[in-house]
């Protein structure tokens, strides 16, 4: 079995879905159930004897080491993290306690355990960390993608504490041996999306007959890859990823927000027209930008298709009109993930300037 940590969030729930859809194997889902995690993400397990959920902190090393010798894995995948930017903004503390003091008590937990297991299982054990391509900084507008061998710049207290994260498993392996693998991904987007982040608070808003809130002048560039590509990604590297390796995922998908914010104004007239006949573009608001913005990323996937023969599935096009439909076939799920924390941070993030 695998022990899967954060799989109750937006990435990791989509990984245990898929896993348990492509493997006997069982899963152990340690999620400390922040803001972020939601067990109803899971609800299609309940009765899944291969799936066991555990609310927990991955700082608590005794409750780890507990699952460890009780469950046995044979590979630990680490989703577990605070991941909104403009969160770390308003408050980095949590972020320095969960992606650097967390991953680096998780590491201990996995390196005791590793070290005592008999050969055959230690040969096999791996520690999959999984990344992000805000850790390589901003690139110019002419620049060359981020490959694996790019410095290290996080400019934000989010990119900063997940730098410092990977640099602990790097280290974990040179000193110790650990067989680590990292993945540094680009932006995420598709179903469980929590709408805080752009994608799915646009979306949501829209729906609402919020505005969309577009930060500056919108052109900032983000490389975006559909949820289940990345889960095929981190499949294929934990299958066959050489220990010690990094590798980028991304499916060369380049585009300024505000492209992003109008094709889902597009795809809404389409699928869900408004009421009064007006499109729906026209709630497009530009908000004071974020402190520190990175003007753009974008990764260079050559590595994992090359080595490992990963490709994405979805293109952007198809990617975003099935996320666009699920938001709109899963009305419930907004509804139940928009709660006064929720509320709390919209209006503290959107309306208090
Ligand atoms: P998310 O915020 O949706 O989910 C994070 C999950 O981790 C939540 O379920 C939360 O409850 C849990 N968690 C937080 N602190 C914990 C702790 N101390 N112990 C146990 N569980 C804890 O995040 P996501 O978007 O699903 O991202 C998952 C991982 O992928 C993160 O490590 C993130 O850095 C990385 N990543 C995200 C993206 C993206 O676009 N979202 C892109 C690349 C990499
Ligand atoms: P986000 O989804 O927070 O991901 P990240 O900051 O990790 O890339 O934001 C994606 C881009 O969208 C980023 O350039 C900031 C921008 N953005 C807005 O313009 N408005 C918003 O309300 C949000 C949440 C993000």
């Amino acid at each position: 079995m695998i022990l899967v940590t954060g799989g109750a969030g937006f990435i990791g729930a989509n990984f245990v879905l898929d896993w348990l859809a492509h493997h006997a194997e069982p899963v152990v889902n340690l999620d400390k159930l922040t803001y972020a995690g939601n067990v109803h993400n899971l609800d299609s397990l309940r009765g899944d004897a291969r799936h066991v959920f555990v609310q927990g902190d991955i700082g608590d090393t005794a409750l780890v080491e507990r699952l460890l010798a009780e469950h046995h894995p044979r590979a630990i995948v680490n989703f577990a993290a605070e991941s909104h930017v403009d969160r770390s903004i308003h408050g980095p503390g949590e972020f320095i306690q969960t992606n650097v003091v967390g991953t680096f008590r998780l590491l201990e937990a996995a390196r005791h355990y590793w070290q005592a297991l008999g050969a055959t299982e230690k040969e096999a054990f791996r520690f999959l960390h999984v990344s992000t391509d805000e850790v390589y900084g901003t690139l110019a507008p002419a620049a060359p993608a981020f490959t694996e061998s790019h410095g290290y710049e996080p400019n934000s207290p989010y990119s900063a504490s997940k730098a410092a994260s990977d640099h602990l498993v790097r280290a974990w392996h040179h000193t110790y041996g650990l067989p680590v693998l990292t993945t540094n991904c680009s932006n995420n987007y598709g179903p469980l999306h929590f709408p805080e982040k752009l994608i799915p608070l646009m979306i949501v808003n829209a729906l609402a007959g919020k505005g969309l809130p577009v930060y500056g002048d919108g052109m900032q560039v983000r490389d975006w890859l559909y949820v289940k590509d990345h889960c095929s990604a981190i499949r294929r590297v934990l299958q066959a990823g050489r220990v010690g390796e990094t590798y980028n995922v991304g499916g060369w998908n380049e585009k300024p927000n505000i492209e992003i914010v109008q094709t889902i104004c597009a795809l809404l007239d389409e699928l869900r027209p408004r009421a009064d006949g007006q499109r729906y573009a026209q709630q497009i608001t530009y908000v004071t930008d974020r402190p520190g913005h990175d003007r753009r990323y974008a990764i260079d996937a050559r590595k994992i298709e090359r080595e490992l023969g990963w490709k994405p599935a979805e293109t952007f096009e198809t990617g975003i009109r099935k996320t666009v439909q699920w938001y709109l076939d899963n009305p419930a799920w907004v509804e139940q993930v928009q709660t006064g924390a929720y509320r709390e941070w919209v209006s503290q993030q959107y309306e208090a300037a």
